[in-house]
């Protein structure tokens, strides 16, 4: 019924190429900016349909949209949406979570979780939600005591000394502040970042993965896309309504504002606002880096994930536990796996390596005699230095680093090294303690025949692909003394006491009988977390000193590189690159073309769902209830009718923002400032915005509001959750 004319638009471009590329010639929405200074953009969102003023959206005065956001678990974005503390994310940033509350017997993945009153919420040591409370410029403050002549060095202690100071000083304003300084623009500009972090932040719900991860690693970073990627929490606080450790008798966070929700839904070139926390961009990196990421490192690192991934895929569809146990890791080692593949496409289909070339000389053209001539040529060498370095150290990453026993091994053993150290024997059982959580925690989620095809398939490639000169010696020793990878494997994981976890129990039992000393010779002996530490030695003394101190100088030169490019671009407004403080970026709902030929629409809904929907292919295969509420079409209030007439349930839409990994669970924002939807992932086309973004191809895909709600209201039951939120129409 609201909804028809969003449709009807849609069609007619789909239904004309010219059209089409009329609307994709829309002036670009890129960039991801600063709240604080977000009144600089705010005539060009006002001219872009927004209705707010940037008060509205960043106030240290009064409570402001700002206040409804957070920094969840450290690399996700959460909103309020009660006055009760609720809180929405996505489902996969809530996953490790959920995963951990899960066994065989109550599988909260495969069945979801509803909990039916306060008293079922569940809790989650370790999990954090940050508030943003203030962020100010503090530029001079941090350069105070900086005279020029002085050495990097020199410049770099003042600037700690001063960073430290000022963060030190602001987090003594309240209770639960932690507060931190970071560098915008390469250290042109300093920023003070002061939140507040709760930390008792409870599990109220989250959908079966067969919505909440709907379509999986399939559809992960595509579109048209049907994933009901969210999940709920609520944040609890003291009595006094401050930030407190979890307790029994904590009670729910009344925030300073949280999010009206919107049931208007969006048409195509309907304004759209994201606030969250971006992780990371590089968008004014020289063409020679852009060079070694799309060429060489992209490639490689796909090739080594995908030997993992079909290692894991293949035990995984033989074995429930396994699925189980593997899920998050697998999860997490396909998300960048299949990122880097569109990444590493966009740079090229976009001729980036190129363009940056171009605009490189004429930057030196212009640069000439000034202080900035020559940058780009210093960056080039420097770059060229690095890159035997940067690809061992990418080599190290994806390979010894990703098996999980070794790694394991060698952290276990770094932890009871400590408990032996120590002269209190507090601090030893302390030690000792978190060495039998990490263990617990490791064997929970471990199955070795995964892992030993893994270290043979990494280390060949590692002989394959490292330079001799470049390998460690451990490493070559290794190869040489067993013949093969295999070899080597059998010998590693059948002699090493971390492959039995009750053996290893009864070593370290032994060994701390005494209950002060522990002989940690018996660990430090064992291939697993020999061959952890080997490897690690390697990496950090003759790979990462020189990666970051070719790094460092790197930095350096972009600092005055960016400089140059913010006086040779005037005209432009340049935007700090992502470094997970808070932005706002604005676009609105456009379709886009893949292929010649193609044009996507903006909008999928539960039709999509039903087409998908196969009962033997695991992404596809939804719950038994979404099927019967679509054959007695029970929608309930979450409804749209599409372009046939049809009353169908809207699902996920895509818009023109620009956001990257960390604005997962970021609230999509209308005109008005109310919630319409959650940001969950990007177009895979469109993957490389964060080193070079293309308006006609760069899209985020947010799920629907009132998909959110028919998911709680018709499949979960949990009815009173929506009870608690606010709606504007
Ligand atoms: N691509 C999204 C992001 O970068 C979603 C990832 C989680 N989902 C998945 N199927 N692995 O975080
Ligand atoms: N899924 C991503 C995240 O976890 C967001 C998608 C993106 O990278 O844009 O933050």
């Amino acid at each position: 019924m609201m909804r028809t004319v969003f449709f009807k638009k849609a069609l007619a471009v789909a239904a004309s190429a010219v059209l089409a590329s009329a609307f994709l010639t829309v002036k670009a929405d890129e960039g991801m900016w600063l709240p604080s200074l977000i009144s600089q953009r705010i005539g060009d969102m006002q001219a872009k349909g927004f209705r707010l003023s940037a008060e509205d959206i960043y106030s240290i005065n009064q409570a402001s949209l700002k206040d409804a956001v957070v920094l969840f678990g450290g690399g996700c974005t959460g909103e309020l949406i009660s006055s009760e503390g609720l809180l929405l994310t996505n489902h996969h940033c809530g996953y490790a979570q959920i995963q951990k509350h899960s066994s065989v017997e109550h599988d909260y993945l495969k069945d979801g979780f509803w909990a039916m009153d306060r008293s079922e919420e569940l809790p989650n040591p370790g999990l954090e939600v940050w508030f943003l409370d203030r962020m100010e410029d503090v530029t001079g403050a941090v350069l105070d005591g900086y005279e020029p002549g002085m050495t990097e060095q020199q410049r770099d202690s003042v600037v700690r000394t001063n960073s430290e100071a000022i963060a030190g000083k602001a987090e003594k304003d309240g209770t639960g502040l932690r507060a931190d300084v970071e560098s915008l623009y390469y250290g042109n500009q300093y920023f003070l970042f002061v939140y507040r972090v709760f930390k008792d932040v409870r599990l109220v719900g989250a959908p079966p993965s067969s919505i909440g991860k709907f379509g999986g690693d399939t559809d992960n970073w595509m579109w048209p896309r049907h994933t009901g990627d969210f999940s709920i929490f609520r944040i609890y606080a003291d009595k006094d309504n401050n930030p407190a450790e979890y307790s029994e008798d904590n009670v729910p966070y009344i925030p300073k504002k949280y999010f009206k929700i919107s049931l208007g839904g969006v048409s195509e070139g309907d304004f759209t606002f994201i606030y969250g926390f971006p992780g990371r961009t590089q968008e004014y990196i020289v063409s020679e880096a852009v060079r070694y990421i799309s060429e060489i490192s992209d490639p490689h690192k796909i090739a080594l994930r995908t030997l993992r991934l079909d290692i894991q895929d293949r035990y995984m569809s033989a074995s429930q536990a396994v699925r189980i146990q593997y899920s998050s890791k697998n999860a997490a080692v396909s998300n960048s796996w299949k990122k880097w593949q569109g990444e590493m496409r966009g740079i090229r289909k976009m001729n980036t390596v190129e363009t940056k070339k171009e605009n490189e000389r004429l930057f030196e053209e212009w640069a000439a005699g000034s202080e900035y001539s020559g940058i780009v040529g210093r960056l080039d060498s420097l770059y060229r230095l690095m890159e035997p370095y940067a690809f061992a150290a990418d080599y190290y990453n994806e390979t010894a680093r990703a098996i999980e026993l070794t790694s394991f091994a060698a952290e276990y053993a770094r932890r009871l090294e400590k408990a032996a150290g120590v002269s209190s024997p507090d601090e030893a059982t302390q030690a000792r303690e978190s060495a039998k959580r990490l263990a617990a925690a490791f064997y929970k989620d471990y199955y070795m025949p995964i892992d030993k095809e893994s270290f043979i398939a990494l280390m060949d490639m590692f002989d394959r692909n490292i330079p001799s000169g470049f390998k460690p010696e451990y490493f070559t020793e290794s190869m040489g003394r067993y013949g093969s990878a295999e070899a080597w494997a059998d010998s590693l994981f059948g002699n090493s006491v971390f492959s039995d976890s009750s053996a290893l129990t009864k070593t370290v039992a032994a060994a701390c009988a005494d209950g002060v000393g522990t002989d940690i010779t018996l660990l430090t002996d064992d291939p697993a977390v020999e061959f952890g530490n080997e490897f690690r030695k390697w990496y950090m003394e003759g790979i990462r000193s020189v990666v970051q101190r070719l790094g460092s100088e790197i930095t350096l030169l972009y600092r005055d590189y960016m400089k140059g490019q913010m006086e040779f671009n005037k005209d432009r407004a340049l935007y700090p690159d992502a470094n997970l403080t808070l932005r706002v970026a604005y676009g609105s709902v456009q379709g886009y073309s893949p292929a010649d030929g193609t044009y996507y629409l903006p909008m999928s809904t539960i039709e999509g769902i039903m087409q998908k929907d196969n009962p033997d292919i695991f992404d596809y295969n939804i719950p038994q209830r979404l099927r019967d509420i679509y054959a007695e079409k029970d929608y309930g209030e979450w409804t749209v009718t599409d372009a046939s007439g049809r009353l169908t349930v809207p699902v996920c839409f895509i818009a023109t923002n620009h956001t990257s990994g960390g604005n997962s669970g970021s609230p999509v924002i209308n005109a008005d400032g109310d919630l319409i939807g959650i940001n969950f992932d990007r177009v895979w086309e469109g993957t490389m915005s964060d080193i070079v973004f293309d308006p006609d191809l760069c899209r985020n895909i947010s799920l629907d509001i009132r998909y959110v709600l028919f998911i709680i209201d018709k499949v979960a039951g949990a009815g009173h959750l929506i009870d608690e939120m606010t709606f504007t129409d």
